[in-house]
């Protein structure tokens, strides 16, 4: 027997922040970064808290690590609210899920992303850092899912361009590994395909805008869509090789994806049936129905994004990677992502995936 259910509640939508007076009269502690508890955002989100007792937790980094996380545990517990409301994206949105996962009192979590994204706010996965070793790991647990999700895509209006094609990029990956997982089903693919052919059509404009748009709106619904995807599907090589070589070297996470997708594609699709699922994907999105067709315009898109195809461009000698290979290599074997690839990876062909990146 299989089951698809969507436990976290999405509120989409005009005035889909007023879902947060629902909270009213509540001890709430909503955790956040620097950034935006110094943008005016964080204001918004106060002001529909009104009646509630708040703390704000301001502590949270790219690819949170474990002090940090273990810093909002212990506010977690001198603070004891009723329910914790993560505001960012998806390192704010995982360092909340993991502060309400390790604290005793296991508050309700509600999440507002602010990127488009990691779709965190209806997974079931946190990405932590343990930034002494050098490896970042997903804690993958049905404790770990929101009770809710607010998207709002006027927090999107002012994101940095890098910042829209990273995670931009993030979703179309979420969307192709959830397609071709082990675990997909019917239910994912529908998730997966609508996911997949909404970032394609939006992700350019999305870059391209300067302020609020509809692009950056339909990138906000096509990350949740690909995050409920990926939840009940699973992921791939792709995330489990991204994860190894974002411990490494803290570049961001949806760079990484981008640069490694068209190589996974094509080394997945030498398993006729996932080959033509890939296919299946460039016909939707209007290319010629083939996998190389969608390995190539994945590559382009890329190139049209700015983000490069190669770790040399982002300051990773080709020595430092190959005298780390070993070690990326077996730590993107053990990560929990990698089991659901369709295609079984050795730690050679692992390593000859990574070369095409020096
Ligand atoms: N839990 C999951 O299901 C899941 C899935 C994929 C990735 N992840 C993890 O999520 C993390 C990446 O999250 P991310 O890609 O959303 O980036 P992020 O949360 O690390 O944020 C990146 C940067 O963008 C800034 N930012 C965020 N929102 C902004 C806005 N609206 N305007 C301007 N700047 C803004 C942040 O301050 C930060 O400096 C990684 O650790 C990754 O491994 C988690
Ligand atoms: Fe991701």
């Amino acid at each position: 027997m299989e089951r698809f259910s969507v436990p976290t509640t999405v509120c989409f939508g005009p005035d889909a922040l007023d879902a947060l007076k629902e909270l009213a009269g509540r001890r709430v502690l909503v955790v956040t970064d620097e950034f935006l508890a110094r943008s005016g955002l964080l204001e918004q989100v106060l002001a529909r808290l009104e009646g509630c007792t708040v703390d704000t937790f301001t502590g949270v980094v790219p690819d949170p690590p474990l002090e940090v996380v273990a810093r909002g545990v212990r506010r977690t517990e001198d603070f004891r609210p009723d329910a914790l409301v993560a505001f960012g994206g998806g390192s704010a949105m995982d360092c909340a899920k993991a502060m309400a996962h390790f604290s005793t009192l296991h508050p309700p979590l509600w999440a507002i992303p602010t990127t488009a994204g990691t779709g965190s706010e209806v997974t079931s996965f946190a990405v932590l850092t343990n930034s002494r070793q050098g490896v970042k790991y997903p804690l993958v647990d049905d404790s770990l899912l929101p009770q809710l999700a607010v998207l709002d895509p006027a927090f999107l209006a002012q994101i940095p361009p890098a910042v829209t094609a990273d995670t931009g990029m993030d979703v179309l990956t979420h969307a192709a590994e959830a397609y071709v997982a082990s675990r997909a089903t019917p239910y994912s693919d529908a998730l997966a395909e609508k996911a997949f052919t909404l970032a394609w059509e939006n992700l350019p404009a999305a870059f391209a805008a300067q302020g609020a748009a509809p692009a950056k709106a339909d990138m906000l619904l096509a990350s949740n869509l690909a995050g409920l995807a990926f939840n009940t599907a699973g992921l791939g090589l792709c995330h489990g090789m991204a994860h190894a070589l974002g411990g490494k070297y803290h570049l961001p996470h949806g760079r990484l994806n981008a640069m490694l997708l068209p190589h996974i594609i094509r080394f997945n699709a030498a398993e006729a049936g996932t080959a033509k699922k890939y296919g299946r994907l460039a016909r939707l999105c209007g290319l010629s129905p083939t996998w190389r067709a969608l390995a190539f315009g994945l590559d382009r898109l890329r190139g049209q994004l700015k983000l490069p195809a190669k770790l040399s461009a982002c300051g990773v000698e080709g020595k430092t990677v190959r005298s780390d290979a070993e070690a990326i290599a077996a730590a993107a074997l053990a990560d929990r992502c990698t089991p659901a690839n369709p295609r079984p990876a050795t730690g050679e062909e692992v390593t000859a995936i990574l070369k095409e990146l020096v």
